[in-house]
């Protein structure tokens, strides 16, 4: 029989396509994010839903009566935005796209690290602005990142990715704090030293956050976590905006308790923390650390894998719970 599968979200074409041969496939042509009633809605007409970050699926929606969804296969490694207890309560199936986007993320985290202490986006603004007035030894001095210490939370594959990058190409001191044990290997390839949070708080030039949004995690980098970090101090943030108190965050930027940070994430996207873009002192990406072409269509793959193990009754390569 064939099974009926909705996307709630636009992906790229020749994944959408290759999703027809696992069943009746159902496109949001517009692309409007969807609402409550329509998440229940898709939830009762679709065997297998393929949700993304905006789809907020609470356990009110997974619980209620009608729900003939037994997959849901994100589009997406991250998935806070699932109740998993009230999926696996219902039988549920869930699985994400690990793996696929670990470079791209890495890659916005870099960039968002060198955009903030090299002062490149408030350059090309001033640029734009019609202001420069040319060179001068002490215009826009900003600071220098190689051989400074990265302080990474969460080594997991991205956060890993992220220290390899910096210590081979930036000669950075790695040092991290993870829950779990990572491989030697790892830490002697890059010489990175566990530290506990505090400590690697109040040792590190730049912290980034790579851990997932848990009930543990949400909030982890509060007024108090702010203020055991340096003066001269960034915060780059590209897991989740609830990992950051948004608004002890623009605090600390607008009192100088650290020097800046760089966001991909936010806790309420689309919205920004009240005061947050009149800073100058951080720079603000739209959640595009996943936004290559490339990556975006591995992880339509990845999703398209987990589909297909289900259709076919095999196992699923990325099941969550
Ligand atoms: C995605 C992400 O763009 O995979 C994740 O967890 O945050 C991003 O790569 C988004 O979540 C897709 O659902």
């Amino acid at each position: 029989m064939m099974q009926d599968i909705t996307l709630t979200r636009r992906w790229p074409s020749v994944v959408e396509r290759d999703m027809q041969d696992y069943g009746n496939v159902r496109l949001n042509e517009q692309d409007v994010p969807f609402d409550d009633a329509a998440l229940a809605k898709a939830l009762q007409e679709s065997d297998i839903l393929c949700p993304t970050v905006t789809d907020n699926l609470s356990g009110e929606l997974l619980l209620a009566d009608g729900v003939k969804t037994r997959l849901i296969a994100n589009f997406g490694v991250g998935f806070n935005h699932i109740d998993i207890k009230a999926a696996q309560a219902r039988g549920i199936h869930v699985t994400n796209t690990p793996g696929v986007l670990t470079d791209a993320t890495a890659e916005i985290a870099l960039t968002l690290l060198l955009t903030i202490a090299r002062r490149t986006a408030e350059g090309e603004r001033h640029l734009r602005s019609g202001n420069w007035m040319g060179w001068r030894p002490t215009h826009m001095l900003s600071t220098q990142v190689t051989g400074k210490t990265l302080g990474i939370i969460g080594m997991g594959r991205i956060g890993t990715e992220l220290a390899r990058k910096a210590r081979h190409g930036l000669g950075m001191r790695i040092v991290y704090y993870n829950r779990s044990q990572i491989p030697e290997s790892v830490t002697v390839e890059l010489s990175a030293q566990r530290m506990e949070l505090d400590a690697l708080l109040n040792t590190s030039d730049f912290v980034s956050l790579h851990c997932p949004s848990t009930p543990q995690t949400q909030h982890m980098i509060d007024a108090g976590a702010l203020g055991n970090m340096q003066r001269h101090a960034y915060l780059i943030n590209t897991s989740r905006g609830d990992v950051v108190d948004e608004q002890a965050l623009v605090n600390a930027l607008e009192n100088g308790v650290i020097a800046g940070a760089g966001l991909d994430v936010y806790e309420q996207e689309p919205k920004l923390a009240d005061g947050l873009n009149q800073l100058e002192n951080v720079v603000l990406l739209p959640h595009m650390g996943s936004g290559t072409a490339e990556t975006r269509e591995a992880m339509g793959r990845c999703a398209l894998r987990n589909v297909g193990a289900f259709v076919n009754g095999r196992q699923l390569p990325n099941e969550v719970c």
